[in-house]
Order: C-alpha cells, then structure tokens, then sequence
C-alpha cells in the first residue's frame, strides 16, 4: 500500500509543510486533499524560505508530481502567483503540476462574505480568504468547479446562480456584490494559463497507487480545525482529518499505508475558541518570540500554550494515528521546567481524553517535566539530545502510545532527527 497521510495533530502550523517537503524526497506524487488559501506552508531549505499556500509541500522535490485535489477550494489568482514565484525560482512545474477539474473556486464573493461576517459579532477569527463561504456554495451544490471555466457559458450561469442566492445576505449589510463581468474576464484569463494543469487528479493518482509509487497526502489546517472533528464552531470549513485523504484526493481506504501526525511540542492555535492550555501574559510571549509565532498567511500572532496530550490522543482515535512528528523541540531549548497537559477535570470528572463540546468548561491537569536549557538545533541524532529532551520525547510517545518518527530542532529540512522510516 503506497500513501501516506501526513496531517496536522492540533490546531494547524504544526510545521506540516517542513515534514511533507522532507519525506517528499521519496515520493512520487504529493496531493493537497482540503483547505485552500487558509493554508501557509513553510519550507526552508539552507536558509531559503518559501511559503505554499495552494501547491504541495513537494513542488521543491523537482523529480515529483504535485497534485491539488478536488476536495480544495483555489484563488486562482493565488495559484498563478505561486507558480510564477516558483518559476522565478527556476523550479519547474510543466508537466508535474496537476489540479484537480473538480475543485471549487473561491470567487470574490466568498471573500466579501467573509470579510462582512469577520466584521460582525459572530466573528470566528477566520483567514478572511472566502474558504467558509466557498465550501458553503460547494454544499449547497451552486458552488463553481474548475473544470466549468471549460465553457464561458456555463461558468457564467453557475456563477449568476450563486450571485443571485447570496444577494439577500450581502444587502442585508449593506454591502454590494460584485459585478459577474469582470469576474468572468479573470476567471477566463486564469484558465488560459491553467488549462494544461488541469485533469482528474484521481486518475493520475491512481497510476501511481497501480505502479506501487510512493504517494504523501498533504493535510492542510489541524485535527481541531476539522469541520466534524474539531472545536466546532470555531473550525475550518473542510475535512482537514486524514479522512479527507480519501474523499479530497480520491483515494480509497484500503491505499493508506500510514497516517502521521505532526504536532509542535507546545500548543498554537489562530484566531477565536477555546485553548485550555494557552499561556497568556510573559510565558506566553516567551514562546511566541523563541516559536516565531505569526501566521504565515495573515501576520496574526499565534496563540500559545502546553502541549495538549489528551488532544493528540483524540487525534490518534479520530485519524487512526500511527506515529508522531515533533516539530519545534528547539523553541523549548532554554525553558527551566515544561509542562504537559495529561488530562481534563470536567463537570463529569477527571478523563484523559479531550472533552471536545466542553472545552470551555474544562481544566487541563498539567504534569511538570524537567527542561534541558542546552540548544539542540544542531542535533542530529537522538543520542545527541539533552538527556532531558529525550525524556520529554518519551514522555510523549508514551502518553500517546504512539512511536515518534522524527523531531525537528529548526526550521532548515536538514534540523531533523529521524527515528523511524516514514515508509519502512
Ligand atoms: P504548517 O502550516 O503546518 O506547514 O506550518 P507553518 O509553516 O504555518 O508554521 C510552522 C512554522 O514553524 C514555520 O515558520 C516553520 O518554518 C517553522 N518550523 C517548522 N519546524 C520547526 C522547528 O523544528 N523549529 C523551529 N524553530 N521552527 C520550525
Ligand atoms: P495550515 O494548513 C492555522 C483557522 C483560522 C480560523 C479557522 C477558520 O497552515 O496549518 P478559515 O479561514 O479556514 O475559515 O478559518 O481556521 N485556520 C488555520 N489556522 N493554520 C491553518 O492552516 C489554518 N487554516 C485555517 O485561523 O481559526
Ligand atoms: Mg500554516
């Protein structure tokens, strides 16, 4: 069986985009299954960093095929910006880039939408990239695919079709949808250059699954930004677990080799809803700063706190977990004590799972580790890390009863110590 789901274990920026573009190295193809421009993916490679938003975290692995699937929303527009930046990079995308016709576009619309509703009391901190009302459209079966943009005439009527359902809503703000004419215009001139990208990103992922190619799902937001799963309402519009693999990318079940989930060894989450572990005031500013922690999208600070282990352990149930990917151990490097969230008290007692309905009403029980105040960023094998950052490592997989398959100490792809093989 040759996929290999990679997702995000917490509340998304696990450093999913530094793992993918890591194992990627092997594989034949790598597909995004969910989200859209929400997503900021990071990869850094001797110092040089690029941000994905759109494309896999494999469009640097020039001898693999990038795929977008049809559980995406795509700007189209950011989709050209992000293939002319990495033309100007001299990476090449002929030939190796392919999205899927079924994926819906984010029309400006859905932006306006969701930049009223981000303006009103009701607001959920989200990226403001039209990604809810996009996916809203998609459920409401008005939504517009890629593969419409085939026929200027029938793109024109799927889009009249949506204007007219949302005209109520956005006058009700007193606001003005915008004018179908030069949508159509940008739309039309994004598909001229598009057009060779696009297929049934199913049927090439297939040939790869037929050959017994290596192929790396790529999760975008978190387990808890999950439509079902997550801390609903404040959640992403899609199935950002490693179910959507399957329905997103258009792979069955029975493909999937392994699922891993990459967390941070702390906790983040962007934008509103309940995080017990939060850290507000000075530690909370300590790790902001060591972590860098500003949305690579919207520049937002990044809220921050303990790792959660009662939520990687619900993320080990709902996404049939088998190992670990510890990002961020370094950004603890210089901490005196860490500590670890190992359970909730809750109105119905104390548990080690997540409460997920009652978040707010949950008390995280912390367990207090030693820190290692040693710089680990120059690690490269376990048995180089501080005695004390081992320990909190097996901490982990313990409480989780999952294997650890690597440790990232920076952001570099090299500032990796591997555990285990990802496809062993
Ligand atoms: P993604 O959305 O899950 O791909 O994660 P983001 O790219 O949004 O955020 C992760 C951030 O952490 C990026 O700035 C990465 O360059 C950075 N990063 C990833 N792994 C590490 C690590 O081990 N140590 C440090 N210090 N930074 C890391
Ligand atoms: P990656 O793939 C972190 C969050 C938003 C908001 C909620 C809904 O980089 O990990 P949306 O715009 O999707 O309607 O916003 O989801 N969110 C993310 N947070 N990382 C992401 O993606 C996110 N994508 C969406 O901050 O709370
Ligand atoms: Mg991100």
């Amino acid at each position: 069986m040759p996929a290999i789901i990679v997702i995000g274990a917490q509340w998304g920026d696990e450093g999913k985009g530094k793992i993918v573009d890591l194992y990627a190295e092997r594989a034949g193809a790598v597909v995004r299954y969910a989200g859209g421009p929400n997503a900021g993916h990071t990869l850094v490679v001797h110092g040089d960093k690029l941000v994905v938003r759109l494309l896999p975290s494999g469009v640097l692995r020039t001898e693999t095929e990038c795929l977008l699937g049809q559980g995406m929303v795509l700007d189209l527009a950011t989709l050209r910006e992000e293939i002319g930046a990495l033309g100007q990079r001299g990476i090449p995308l002929a030939g190796r880039l392919f999205v899927s016709e079924r994926a819906h576009l984010i029309l400006p619309h859905h932006v306006l939408v969701d930049g009223l509703r981000e303006a009103g009391a009701g607001k959920l901190g989200t990226t403001k990239r039209g990604v809810g009302p996009c996916y809203e459209d998609k459920a409401a079966r008005r939504g517009m695919r890629l593969g419409d943009l085939r026929d200027p005439a029938r793109a024109r009527r799927v889009l009249e079709t949506a204007l007219a359902a949302w005209q109520p809503v956005v006058e009700a703000e007193g606001a003005r949808l915008p004018a179908p004419e030069p949508v159509l215009a940008a739309l039309a001139e994004s598909w001229a250059e598009l057009a060779p990208h696009v297929c049934d990103t199913s049927v090439r992922l297939d040939a790869f699954v037929q050959k017994d190619a290596l192929v790396l799902c790529e999760g975008a937001q978190g387990t808890l930004l999950d439509l079902d799963h997550g801390t609903y309402p404040f959640v992403t519009s899609s199935s950002a677990v490693s179910g959507g693999a399957c329905t997103g990318a258009g792979i069955g079940p029975t493909r999937i080799r392994r699922v891993l989930g990459v967390t941070k060894a702390y906790t983040t989450r962007v934008g509103d809803g309940p995080f017990p572990t939060e850290l507000l005031g000075t530690a909370g500013d300590h790790l902001r700063q060591r972590g860098v922690e500003f949305g690579s999208v919207t520049g937002r600070p990044r809220r921050t706190g303990w790792l959660d282990l009662p939520g990687l352990r619900y993320a080990r149930r709902v996404n049939g977990l088998d190992g670990l990917c510890v990002t961020k151990l370094d950004v603890l490097d210089d901490l005196e004590h860490v500590e670890v969230c190992v359970a909730y008290d809750t109105p119905s007692g104390r548990t080690a799972d997540l409460p997920v309905d009652e978040l707010a009403l949950a008390k995280p029980v912390f367990a207090r580790l030693p820190g290692w105040r040693t710089a680990t960023s120059a690690c490269r094998e376990l048995s180089a890390l501080p005695a004390a950052a081992r320990a909190y490592l097996d901490f982990v997989a313990r409480e989780t009863e999952l294997p650890i398959y690597c440790a990232s100490v920076g952001p570099n792809r090299d500032e990796t110590i591997t555990l285990r093989d990802p496809y062993g």
